[in-house]
Protein backbone atom coordinates (compact mmCIF):
# COMPACT_ATOMS: atom_id res chain seq x y z
CA UNK A 1 0.00 0.00 0.00
CA UNK A 2 1.22 3.76 -0.89
CA UNK A 3 0.93 5.47 2.65
CA UNK A 4 1.53 9.28 4.25
CA UNK A 5 2.63 9.84 7.16
CA UNK A 6 2.53 13.25 8.58
CA UNK A 7 4.74 14.37 11.02
CA UNK A 8 7.92 12.97 11.60
CA UNK A 9 7.73 13.03 15.67
CA UNK A 10 8.42 9.85 17.77
CA UNK A 11 5.03 8.65 16.96
CA UNK A 12 5.36 9.47 12.91
CA UNK A 13 8.89 8.16 12.45
CA UNK A 14 7.83 5.03 14.30
CA UNK A 15 5.06 4.43 12.25
CA UNK A 16 6.47 5.25 9.24
CA UNK A 17 9.47 2.92 9.92
CA UNK A 18 7.44 0.30 10.74
CA UNK A 19 4.77 0.30 7.97
CA UNK A 20 7.66 0.47 5.57
CA UNK A 21 9.19 -2.43 6.89
CA UNK A 22 6.30 -5.13 5.68
CA UNK A 23 6.53 -3.63 2.87
CA UNK A 24 4.28 -0.74 2.33
CA UNK A 25 5.24 2.46 0.63
CA UNK A 26 5.44 5.62 2.87
CA UNK A 27 6.09 8.75 2.73
CA UNK A 28 6.66 11.21 5.42
CA UNK A 29 5.88 15.10 5.42
CA UNK A 30 6.98 17.32 7.88
CA UNK A 31 7.18 20.89 7.79
CA UNK A 32 11.04 21.43 9.57
CA UNK A 33 13.28 21.55 6.52
CA UNK A 34 16.00 20.82 8.37
CA UNK A 35 14.61 17.36 9.98
CA UNK A 36 13.54 16.07 6.66
CA UNK A 37 17.06 16.68 4.49
CA UNK A 38 18.51 14.80 8.00
CA UNK A 39 15.92 11.88 7.64
CA UNK A 40 16.64 12.07 3.68
CA UNK A 41 20.46 11.62 3.77
CA UNK A 42 19.90 8.87 6.64
CA UNK A 43 20.80 10.59 9.66
CA UNK A 44 17.92 9.46 12.38
CA UNK A 45 16.24 11.95 14.26
CA UNK A 46 15.55 10.29 17.67
CA UNK A 47 16.89 7.85 19.58
CA UNK A 48 14.57 4.79 19.80
CA UNK A 49 16.43 0.92 20.29
CA UNK A 50 15.84 -1.22 17.23
CA UNK A 51 14.65 2.07 14.90
CA UNK A 52 17.76 2.85 12.92
CA UNK A 53 18.53 -0.34 11.36
CA UNK A 54 15.28 -0.29 10.08
CA UNK A 55 15.36 3.03 9.12
CA UNK A 56 18.44 2.62 7.54
CA UNK A 57 17.28 -0.47 5.66
CA UNK A 58 13.56 0.72 4.53
CA UNK A 59 15.30 4.43 3.14
CA UNK A 60 17.79 2.35 1.28
CA UNK A 61 15.23 0.22 -0.56
CA UNK A 62 12.84 3.19 -1.04
CA UNK A 63 10.17 2.30 0.81
CA UNK A 64 10.53 5.40 2.73
CA UNK A 65 10.82 9.07 1.86
CA UNK A 66 10.76 12.57 3.05
CA UNK A 67 8.75 15.75 2.14
CA UNK A 68 8.11 18.89 3.09
CA UNK A 69 5.63 19.00 -0.12
CA UNK A 70 2.44 17.77 1.33
CA UNK A 71 1.23 17.32 -2.22
CA UNK A 72 3.96 15.60 -3.00
CA UNK A 73 3.77 13.56 -0.18
CA UNK A 74 -0.58 12.76 -0.63
CA UNK A 75 0.21 11.31 -4.00
CA UNK A 76 -0.99 7.88 -5.06
CA UNK A 77 -1.60 6.91 -1.28
CA UNK A 78 -4.52 5.69 0.43
CA UNK A 79 -4.12 6.32 3.41
CA UNK A 80 -2.99 9.38 5.71
CA UNK A 81 -1.63 9.24 9.16
CA UNK A 82 -1.77 12.47 11.06
CA UNK A 83 1.09 12.09 13.64
CA UNK A 84 1.33 15.89 14.65
CA UNK A 85 1.72 17.63 18.16
CA UNK A 86 -1.03 18.25 20.44
CA UNK A 87 0.64 20.53 22.97
CA UNK A 88 -1.47 21.49 25.95
CA UNK A 89 -2.56 24.93 26.69
CA UNK A 90 -2.24 27.03 30.15
CA UNK A 91 -5.46 25.13 30.77
CA UNK A 92 -4.71 21.80 30.19
CA UNK A 93 -6.44 21.26 26.53
CA UNK A 94 -4.86 19.59 23.93
CA UNK A 95 -4.29 22.17 21.44
CA UNK A 96 -5.70 21.13 17.90
CA UNK A 97 -4.20 24.22 15.78
CA UNK A 98 -1.48 21.72 13.57
CA UNK A 99 -4.05 18.48 13.42
CA UNK A 100 -6.65 20.97 11.94
CA UNK A 101 -4.05 23.13 9.76
CA UNK A 102 -3.09 20.46 7.84
CA UNK A 103 -6.56 18.76 7.99
CA UNK A 104 -7.04 22.24 6.12
CA UNK A 105 -4.42 21.79 3.92
CA UNK A 106 -4.88 18.19 3.06
CA UNK A 107 -9.02 19.17 2.25
CA UNK A 108 -7.54 21.81 -0.54
CA UNK A 109 -4.86 18.94 -1.94
CA UNK A 110 -7.53 15.66 -2.14
CA UNK A 111 -8.27 14.53 -5.41
CA UNK A 112 -9.79 10.91 -4.82
CA UNK A 113 -10.79 8.59 -1.80
CA UNK A 114 -8.60 8.88 1.26
CA UNK A 115 -8.19 7.52 4.82
CA UNK A 116 -7.60 10.59 7.03
CA UNK A 117 -6.28 8.37 10.60
CA UNK A 118 -5.85 10.84 13.49
CA UNK A 119 -3.05 9.16 14.98
CA UNK A 120 -2.07 11.81 17.60
CA UNK A 121 -3.70 11.98 21.19
CA UNK A 122 -6.52 13.75 20.29
CA UNK A 123 -9.74 15.20 22.15
CA UNK A 124 -13.04 13.22 21.94
CA UNK A 125 -15.09 14.87 18.72
CA UNK A 126 -11.50 15.44 17.15
CA UNK A 127 -12.25 13.09 14.13
CA UNK A 128 -15.75 15.21 13.37
CA UNK A 129 -13.12 18.28 13.75
CA UNK A 130 -11.30 16.67 11.08
CA UNK A 131 -14.26 16.07 8.63
CA UNK A 132 -16.15 19.10 8.62
CA UNK A 133 -11.85 20.71 8.17
CA UNK A 134 -11.75 18.72 5.13
CA UNK A 135 -15.11 18.73 3.89
CA UNK A 136 -14.59 22.81 3.68
CA UNK A 137 -13.09 22.39 0.62
CA UNK A 138 -13.49 19.10 -0.50
CA UNK A 139 -16.77 17.27 -1.25
CA UNK A 140 -15.81 13.84 -2.77
CA UNK A 141 -15.58 10.52 -0.60
CA UNK A 142 -13.06 10.19 2.33
CA UNK A 143 -12.98 8.60 5.83
CA UNK A 144 -11.66 9.87 9.15
CA UNK A 145 -10.51 6.98 11.59
CA UNK A 146 -9.56 7.35 14.88
CA UNK A 147 -6.48 4.62 15.59
CA UNK A 148 -4.41 6.16 18.73
CA UNK A 149 -1.19 4.79 19.17
CA UNK A 150 -0.39 2.99 22.14
CA UNK A 151 3.63 2.68 21.71
CA UNK A 152 6.47 3.02 24.61
CA UNK A 153 9.42 4.93 24.07
CA UNK A 154 12.18 2.83 24.09
CA UNK A 155 10.28 -0.33 23.31
CA UNK A 156 8.06 1.72 20.58
CA UNK A 157 9.11 -0.56 17.40
CA UNK A 158 8.60 -3.76 19.15
CA UNK A 159 5.48 -2.03 20.38
CA UNK A 160 4.25 -1.10 16.92
CA UNK A 161 5.81 -4.59 15.48
CA UNK A 162 3.65 -6.79 17.73
CA UNK A 163 1.01 -4.62 19.48
CA UNK A 164 -1.33 -5.63 22.35
CA UNK A 165 -4.30 -4.81 20.43
CA UNK A 166 -4.98 -2.18 17.55
CA UNK A 167 -7.99 -0.22 18.42
CA UNK A 168 -9.83 1.36 15.17
CA UNK A 169 -12.67 4.08 15.25
CA UNK A 170 -14.63 4.02 12.16
CA UNK A 171 -18.05 3.12 11.39
CA UNK A 172 -17.14 2.96 7.65
CA UNK A 173 -17.03 -0.37 6.18
CA UNK A 174 -14.21 0.13 3.29
CA UNK A 175 -12.23 2.06 5.94
CA UNK A 176 -12.22 -1.14 8.25
CA UNK A 177 -11.23 -3.27 5.19
CA UNK A 178 -8.47 -1.66 3.95
CA UNK A 179 -7.14 -1.03 7.68
CA UNK A 180 -8.09 -4.53 8.15
CA UNK A 181 -5.58 -5.50 5.57
CA UNK A 182 -2.84 -2.91 6.49
CA UNK A 183 -2.41 -4.07 10.17
CA UNK A 184 -2.74 -8.34 8.94
CA UNK A 185 0.98 -8.35 9.42
CA UNK A 186 1.25 -6.82 13.04
CA UNK A 187 -1.63 -9.10 14.55
CA UNK A 188 -0.52 -12.45 12.97
CA UNK A 189 0.01 -13.94 16.80
CA UNK A 190 -4.07 -13.44 17.20
CA UNK A 191 -4.12 -9.91 18.87
CA UNK A 192 -7.31 -8.16 18.40
CA UNK A 193 -8.16 -5.44 15.80
CA UNK A 194 -10.98 -3.73 18.14
CA UNK A 195 -13.63 -1.64 16.01
CA UNK A 196 -15.51 1.02 17.58
CA UNK A 197 -16.76 4.39 16.88
CA UNK A 198 -14.65 7.24 16.45
CA UNK A 199 -15.96 8.68 19.94
CA UNK A 200 -14.98 5.71 21.70
CA UNK A 201 -11.30 5.36 20.15
CA UNK A 202 -10.75 8.71 21.04
CA UNK A 203 -11.44 8.22 24.48
CA UNK A 204 -9.63 4.59 24.59
CA UNK A 205 -6.37 6.61 24.46
CA UNK A 206 -6.87 8.72 27.26
CA UNK A 207 -8.74 6.00 29.59
CA UNK A 208 -5.82 3.94 28.76
CA UNK A 209 -2.95 6.65 29.41
CA UNK A 210 -5.28 8.26 32.32
CA UNK A 211 -5.30 4.46 34.25
CA UNK A 212 -1.65 3.63 34.11
CA UNK A 213 -1.08 7.34 35.23
CA UNK A 214 -3.28 6.43 38.04
CA UNK A 215 -1.50 2.79 39.21
CA UNK A 216 1.58 4.70 39.04
CA UNK A 217 0.03 7.36 41.82
CA UNK A 218 -1.43 4.79 43.60
CA UNK A 219 1.71 3.23 44.28
CA UNK A 220 3.26 6.13 45.29
CA UNK A 221 1.05 6.83 47.85
CA UNK A 222 1.50 3.34 49.15
CA UNK A 223 5.19 3.94 49.36
CA UNK A 224 4.80 7.17 51.34
CA UNK A 225 2.74 4.94 53.90
CA UNK A 226 5.44 2.15 53.82
CA UNK A 227 7.86 4.86 54.89
CA UNK A 228 5.45 6.11 57.60
CA UNK A 229 4.77 2.60 58.72
CA UNK A 230 8.32 0.43 58.30
CA UNK A 231 6.80 -1.14 55.50
CA UNK A 232 8.63 -2.69 52.68
CA UNK A 233 6.75 -1.19 48.72
CA UNK A 234 8.55 -3.73 47.19
CA UNK A 235 6.86 -6.81 48.79
CA UNK A 236 3.60 -4.77 48.99
CA UNK A 237 4.09 -4.49 45.44
CA UNK A 238 4.92 -8.12 44.52
CA UNK A 239 2.02 -9.32 47.55
CA UNK A 240 -1.26 -7.34 45.07
CA UNK A 241 0.81 -7.55 41.60
CA UNK A 242 0.42 -11.53 41.64
CA UNK A 243 -3.89 -10.95 41.88
CA UNK A 244 -4.44 -11.09 38.11
CA UNK A 245 -6.87 -8.42 38.77
CA UNK A 246 -3.98 -6.22 39.77
CA UNK A 247 -1.06 -7.20 37.52
CA UNK A 248 2.11 -7.13 38.09
CA UNK A 249 3.40 -4.45 35.68
CA UNK A 250 3.05 -0.36 36.05
CA UNK A 251 3.44 -0.55 39.93
CA UNK A 252 6.85 0.44 40.53
CA UNK A 253 7.22 4.00 43.01
CA UNK A 254 9.41 6.35 42.08
CA UNK A 255 10.10 10.22 41.72
CA UNK A 256 6.50 9.96 39.36
CA UNK A 257 5.79 9.74 36.17
CA UNK A 258 7.05 12.05 33.06
CA UNK A 259 7.14 12.16 29.69
CA UNK A 260 5.43 13.61 27.09
CA UNK A 261 2.03 11.86 27.45
CA UNK A 262 0.85 11.05 31.07
CA UNK A 263 1.66 14.29 32.37
CA UNK A 264 -0.55 16.24 29.18
CA UNK A 265 -3.09 13.46 28.78
CA UNK A 266 -4.07 13.45 32.61
CA UNK A 267 -4.87 16.85 32.62
CA UNK A 268 -6.39 17.02 29.24
CA UNK A 269 -8.69 14.30 30.22
CA UNK A 270 -9.85 16.67 33.56
CA UNK A 271 -10.04 19.59 31.05
CA UNK A 272 -12.95 17.27 28.96
CA UNK A 273 -14.34 16.57 31.88
CA UNK A 274 -14.86 20.17 32.96
CA UNK A 275 -16.10 20.49 29.33
CA UNK A 276 -18.82 18.85 30.25
CA UNK A 277 -19.75 19.68 33.27
CA UNK A 278 -18.14 16.64 35.10
CA UNK A 279 -15.78 16.34 37.91
CA UNK A 280 -13.12 13.93 37.52
CA UNK A 281 -12.02 13.86 40.83
CA UNK A 282 -9.58 10.66 40.81
CA UNK A 283 -7.27 12.62 37.91
CA UNK A 284 -6.94 15.70 40.00
CA UNK A 285 -5.09 14.18 42.94
CA UNK A 286 -3.63 11.55 40.28
CA UNK A 287 -1.39 15.21 39.41
CA UNK A 288 -0.79 16.23 42.58
CA UNK A 289 -0.03 13.34 44.16
CA UNK A 290 2.53 12.83 40.97
CA UNK A 291 3.49 16.40 41.35
CA UNK A 292 4.48 16.04 44.82
CA UNK A 293 6.10 13.16 44.28
CA UNK A 294 8.78 14.69 41.88
CA UNK A 295 9.89 16.44 44.73
CA UNK A 296 10.17 13.62 47.64
CA UNK A 297 13.15 12.90 47.27
CA UNK A 298 14.65 16.37 47.42
CA UNK A 299 12.84 16.36 50.47
CA UNK A 300 14.71 13.26 51.74
CA UNK A 301 17.93 15.08 50.89
CA UNK A 302 17.41 18.58 52.72
CA UNK A 303 16.59 16.85 55.59
CA UNK A 304 20.00 14.56 55.68
CA UNK A 305 21.52 17.59 55.23
CA UNK A 306 20.16 19.52 57.76
CA UNK A 307 18.18 21.75 55.35
CA UNK A 308 21.74 23.42 54.30
CA UNK A 309 22.63 22.29 50.32
CA UNK A 310 24.48 25.61 49.72
CA UNK A 311 28.29 24.63 48.51
CA UNK A 312 27.18 20.59 48.26
CA UNK A 313 27.54 18.89 44.95
CA UNK A 314 25.49 16.54 43.85
CA UNK A 315 25.92 13.61 41.28
CA UNK A 316 22.98 13.09 39.55
CA UNK A 317 23.00 9.87 37.14
CA UNK A 318 20.28 9.57 34.74
CA UNK A 319 18.38 12.45 33.06
CA UNK A 320 15.35 11.09 30.30
CA UNK A 321 12.48 10.52 32.00
CA UNK A 322 12.71 6.84 31.91
CA UNK A 323 15.41 4.64 30.36
CA UNK A 324 16.32 3.82 26.89
CA UNK A 325 15.02 7.08 25.10
CA UNK A 326 16.82 10.89 25.50
CA UNK A 327 13.87 12.23 25.61
CA UNK A 328 13.55 14.63 28.69
CA UNK A 329 9.82 16.10 28.40
CA UNK A 330 8.27 16.48 32.26
CA UNK A 331 11.74 14.53 33.41
CA UNK A 332 11.28 14.48 37.21
CA UNK A 333 15.43 14.74 37.13
CA UNK A 334 14.72 18.05 35.77
CA UNK A 335 12.71 19.61 38.86
CA UNK A 336 15.17 17.72 41.05
CA UNK A 337 18.30 19.59 39.67
CA UNK A 338 16.40 22.87 39.60
CA UNK A 339 15.44 22.76 43.50
CA UNK A 340 19.29 21.77 44.36
CA UNK A 341 20.97 24.32 42.02
CA UNK A 342 17.92 26.86 43.74
CA UNK A 343 19.14 25.99 46.97
CA UNK A 344 23.21 26.56 45.98
CA UNK A 345 24.06 23.37 45.31
CA UNK A 346 26.03 22.20 42.17
CA UNK A 347 25.65 18.93 39.80
CA UNK A 348 27.73 16.92 37.86
CA UNK A 349 25.17 14.53 35.76
CA UNK A 350 25.34 12.08 33.78
CA UNK A 351 23.40 9.92 31.22
CA UNK A 352 23.76 7.77 28.52
CA UNK A 353 21.22 9.67 25.31
CA UNK A 354 19.87 12.39 27.75
CA UNK A 355 22.98 14.75 28.05
CA UNK A 356 22.10 17.12 24.82
CA UNK A 357 18.47 17.82 25.58
CA UNK A 358 19.87 18.96 29.17
CA UNK A 359 22.46 20.84 27.86
CA UNK A 360 19.81 23.02 26.15
CA UNK A 361 18.00 23.73 29.44
CA UNK A 362 20.54 24.20 31.85
CA UNK A 363 23.70 25.28 29.41
CA UNK A 364 26.48 25.58 31.59
CA UNK A 365 24.48 25.89 35.30
CA UNK A 366 25.81 21.90 35.66
CA UNK A 367 28.16 19.84 34.55
CA UNK A 368 27.88 16.75 32.84
CA UNK A 369 30.49 14.06 32.78
CA UNK A 370 31.83 11.35 30.31
CA UNK A 371 31.22 8.27 32.51
CA UNK A 372 29.04 7.39 35.45
CA UNK A 373 32.36 6.87 37.56
CA UNK A 374 33.87 10.92 36.43
CA UNK A 375 30.08 12.35 37.52
CA UNK A 376 30.64 10.99 41.28
CA UNK A 377 34.00 12.40 41.63
CA UNK A 378 34.09 14.25 45.10
CA UNK A 379 30.28 14.66 45.19
CA UNK A 380 28.25 15.02 48.46
CA UNK A 381 25.64 11.94 47.32
CA UNK A 382 24.95 10.29 44.66
CA UNK A 383 21.21 10.69 43.25
CA UNK A 384 19.69 7.96 41.36
CA UNK A 385 16.97 9.61 38.58
CA UNK A 386 16.67 7.06 35.58
CA UNK A 387 17.13 3.38 36.23
CA UNK A 388 19.00 2.98 32.90
CA UNK A 389 20.21 -1.23 32.90
CA UNK A 390 24.21 -0.05 33.42
CA UNK A 391 23.28 1.80 37.20
CA UNK A 392 21.59 -1.31 38.18
CA UNK A 393 25.15 -3.51 39.51
CA UNK A 394 27.83 -0.77 39.32
CA UNK A 395 31.35 -1.04 41.19
CA UNK A 396 30.38 -0.40 44.39
CA UNK A 397 33.75 -0.10 45.73
CA UNK A 398 35.01 2.18 42.97
CA UNK A 399 31.72 4.59 43.75
CA UNK A 400 32.50 4.42 47.74
CA UNK A 401 36.53 5.15 46.61
CA UNK A 402 35.27 8.33 44.52
CA UNK A 403 32.33 9.81 46.49
CA UNK A 404 33.29 12.67 49.17
CA UNK A 405 30.91 10.85 51.23
CA UNK A 406 29.23 7.49 50.80
CA UNK A 407 25.76 8.65 50.46
CA UNK A 408 23.30 7.39 47.71
CA UNK A 409 19.56 8.49 47.53
CA UNK A 410 17.88 6.52 44.67
CA UNK A 411 14.85 7.64 43.16
CA UNK A 412 13.88 4.42 41.22
CA UNK A 413 14.99 1.43 43.78
CA UNK A 414 17.76 0.17 41.60
CA UNK A 415 19.66 -1.39 44.09
CA UNK A 416 19.24 -3.63 47.24
CA UNK A 417 18.65 -2.11 50.61
CA UNK A 418 20.76 -4.86 52.80
CA UNK A 419 23.90 -4.77 49.92
CA UNK A 420 23.87 -1.06 50.06
CA UNK A 421 23.95 -1.87 54.39
CA UNK A 422 26.61 -3.72 54.19
CA UNK A 423 28.88 -2.14 51.99
CA UNK A 424 28.34 0.91 54.24
CA UNK A 425 26.59 3.48 52.06
CA UNK A 426 23.96 5.81 53.69
CA UNK A 427 21.68 4.74 51.24
CA UNK A 428 17.53 6.03 51.24
CA UNK A 429 15.08 4.99 48.36
CA UNK A 430 11.22 5.10 47.75
CA UNK A 431 9.03 3.17 50.08
CA UNK A 432 11.68 1.53 51.32
CA UNK A 433 12.89 1.58 55.20
CA UNK A 434 16.80 1.89 54.72
C1 LIG B 1 2.99 5.96 27.64
C2 LIG B 1 2.12 4.70 27.57
O1 LIG B 1 2.69 3.65 28.35
C3 LIG B 1 1.97 4.22 26.13
O2 LIG B 1 1.09 3.10 26.07
C4 LIG B 1 1.40 5.38 25.29
O3 LIG B 1 1.28 5.03 23.93
C5 LIG B 1 2.32 6.57 25.41
O4 LIG B 1 2.44 6.96 26.79
C6 LIG B 1 1.70 7.70 24.61
O5 LIG B 1 0.63 8.17 24.97
O6 LIG B 1 2.23 8.04 23.53
P1 LIG B 1 5.64 6.42 27.55
O7 LIG B 1 5.30 7.84 27.90
O8 LIG B 1 6.61 6.14 26.46
O9 LIG B 1 4.29 5.61 27.18
O10 LIG B 1 6.27 5.80 28.87
P2 LIG B 1 5.89 4.71 29.98
O11 LIG B 1 6.76 3.55 29.83
O12 LIG B 1 4.45 4.48 30.02
O13 LIG B 1 6.35 5.49 31.29
C7 LIG B 1 5.71 6.72 31.67
C8 LIG B 1 6.25 7.21 33.00
O14 LIG B 1 5.79 6.38 34.06
C9 LIG B 1 7.77 7.21 33.12
O15 LIG B 1 8.17 8.42 33.71
C10 LIG B 1 8.08 6.04 34.02
O16 LIG B 1 9.26 6.21 34.77
C11 LIG B 1 6.86 6.04 34.91
N1 LIG B 1 6.57 4.72 35.52
C12 LIG B 1 6.24 3.67 34.73
C13 LIG B 1 6.64 4.57 36.89
O17 LIG B 1 6.94 5.51 37.63
N2 LIG B 1 6.35 3.33 37.42
C14 LIG B 1 6.00 2.27 36.67
O18 LIG B 1 5.74 1.19 37.24
C15 LIG B 1 5.95 2.44 35.29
Amino acid sequence: MKITVVGTGYVGLVTGTCLAETGNHVCCVDIDERKVNKLRNGQITIYEPGLEKLFERNLKEERLSFTTDLKEGLEDSEIVFLALPTPPGEDGSADLKYVLGVADHIGKLLKDYKIIIDKSTVPVGTAEKVHAAIAKNYNGEFDVVSNPEFLREGVAVEDFMKPDRIVIGTTSERAKVLLTELYGPYVRQGNPIIFMDERSAELTKYAANAFLATKISFMNEIAQMCERLGADVDMVRKGIGSDERIGKRFLFPGIGYGGSCFPKDVKALVYSAKEVAYDFAILDAVTEVNERQKIHLVSKIRRYFNNDLAGKKFAVWGLAFKPNTDDIREAPSLEIISALLESGASVCAFDPEAVNNVKQIFGDRINFAETQYDCIENADALIVATEWNEFRTPDFDKILSLLKDPVIFDGRNVFDVQVMEKKGFHYESIGRSS
